[in-house]
């Protein structure tokens, strides 16, 4: 294992590497979960907050005697968090330690674009850069940051690049939950070969998006976390390209409730009970954990067939976490938070993702279309305005499930339905703020959201490996 290489993955397909591990059982399990470090406010000033991330590669024994080179910020393998509070200026100094030019994308705020870390403006390596934006008043909720260079997006994220930001409401009292305790859970996958250095991504990875060995929660594999009373559990998924559909189970394996609470953009209006969740990739979850009898429960992400490409096995069933949970009675609010419902859309957007297989050379090629185009950073795809309520019909023709994403803050969904209406009725989703929304094959969405500010902002699906193979598309604010 020496330095990581410092070319991109795109388009270097192969078979799967004979040499990468195939047993689960290297990496410790039952470890309590580690809490996500804290990124530290050096100002003094409450209403602001300003501090330093430097990216750049680090050693991190995750098997006993085999140091993995990792990509990491602050020289922190676990990833880390920033708390941030509504009405905040942010002011964050990206410095580029790594050797390949970077940004820091704020996941799902409403920053304006030239602060938003896109591929356009990267920073160089030894480079440096300070993001400044101020947080408006009502965005409490759970985002992420990552990078977003142009074509390398997937290789900085799976090599470790990824932080949790959580902006609590300015009023405690106006947080219907803001008295419970929270637990973190960020979750991300871990690919490594034999030797103990990070995968490079296999024919597979390329068309399905890269999955490895290890779904990592906090950094820790298979950890136990330990409930002295209902918590509050906010739940990342970081990961390149993995569906992680949830599932909360008794050591019977009997299926004990979920209930969710929020979404990508804070609380939900109501409280909702479900078997599972699926928290596809770059969605974020809040839930609820609380029971009547003290138990002891799994936490897991459940097989979930994603109608992937060529010869791949669905994923198995993974045990994300083990929760051990002292009785606890709780009674949650009826109304969790007001949602106002957006109005009437003036302009309608319409979305078709698609792609397209070649075979060259005996490999399999996929290629991957927005509007039957792959992503050119110097052309507008879409136009928007200014703070008018716009309406996003998406379709899904492709094969494969795509969670799409925008950038410029949170979305109200509408509903679901299938393209072809003979295959079932469309559903109505609740009130909520999301800013990622995953389409199955055939599926369509529709979606409404104003756009705050000027500038370029993107719409890309965010299996990692899609977005850079092209599957992404320049919106243009005017
Ligand atoms: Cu989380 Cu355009 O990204
Ligand atoms: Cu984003
Ligand atoms: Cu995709």
């Amino acid at each position: 294992h020496g330095m990581p290489s410092m070319q991109g993955m795109k388009g270097m397909g192969g078979m799967a590497d004979p040499s990468a591990l195939a047993a689960l059982d290297v990496l410790p399990t039952g470890l309590a979960v580690p809490s996500l470090p804290l990124l530290i406010n050096q100002s003094t000033d409450v209403n602001h907050f300003k501090a330093t991330l430097t990216a750049a590669p680090m050693q991190h024994a995750f098997i006993a005697g085999k140091p993995t080179t990792v990509w990491a910020y602050n020289g922190s393998p676990t990833p880390l968090l920033i708390e941030l509070i509504e009405g905040m200026s942010v002011e964050i100094e990206l410095i580029n330690q790594l050797p390949q030019e970077t940004t820091l994308h704020w996941h799902g705020l409403p920053v304006p674009p030239e602060e938003d870390g896109g591929p356009q403006e990267a920073v160089p390596p030894q480079g440096r850069r300070t993001y400044r934006f101020v947080l408006p008043e009502a965005c409490a909720g759970t985002y992420w940051f990552h990078p977003h260079p142009h074509g390398t997006t997937h290789e900085q994220v799976f090599r470790g690049l990824a932080g949790a930001i959580i902006v609590r409401p300015k009023l405690t009292s106006s947080d219907a939950l803001g008295v419970l305790p929270e637990t973190h859970l960020f979750v991300t996958d871990l690919k490594l070969n034999a030797d103990g250095s990070i995968a490079d991504n296999d024919m597979n990875d390329e068309m399905n998006g890269r999955e490895g060995q290890f779904l990592l929660v906090n950094g820790a594999y298979q950890p136990a976390v330990s409930l002295a009373q209902a918590t509050r559990v906010r739940l990342w998924n970081a990961t390149n390209a993995r569906f992680l559909n949830l599932q909360l189970q008794d050591m019977t394996g009997q299926a004990a409730k979920l209930v969710q609470v929020g979404t990508d953009g804070g609380l939900l209006a109501q409280a909702q009970q479900a078997q599972t969740v699926l928290v596809s990739p770059a969605e974020r979850v809040e839930l609820c954990l609380s029971s009547k009898e003290a138990a002891t429960l799994n936490l897991h992400a459940l097989t979930y067939s994603q109608g992937k490409m060529g010869m791949v096995q669905p994923t198995p069933a993974r045990k994300l976490l083990a929760v051990q949970l002292a009785a606890s009675a709780l009674v949650l609010p009826q109304r969790l938070r007001d949602i106002m419902p957006l109005g009437a859309a003036v302009r309608q957007q319409r979305v078709r993702l698609s792609e397209t297989m070649s075979m060259a050379g005996g490999m399999h090629n996929m290629s991957f279309y927005i509007n039957d185009k792959q992503f050119d950073m110097s052309r507008i795809d879409f136009t928007s305005k200014v703070g008018e309520v716009e309406e996003w019909v998406i379709d899904n023709t492709s094969d494969m499930d795509h969670p799409v994403h925008i950038h410029g803050g949170q979305f109200q969904l509408q509903r679901r339905e299938w393209i072809d209406a003979s295959r079932g009725a469309p559903t109505q989703y609740a009130l909520s703020l999301k800013d990622t929304v995953n389409l199955r094959s055939g599926e369509r969405v529709v979606f409404k959201m104003i756009q705050r500010h000027q500038g370029v902002r993107m719409l890309h699906c965010h299996i990692l490996e899609h977005e850079d193979a092209g599957m992404m598309a320049n919106v243009s604010v005017v």
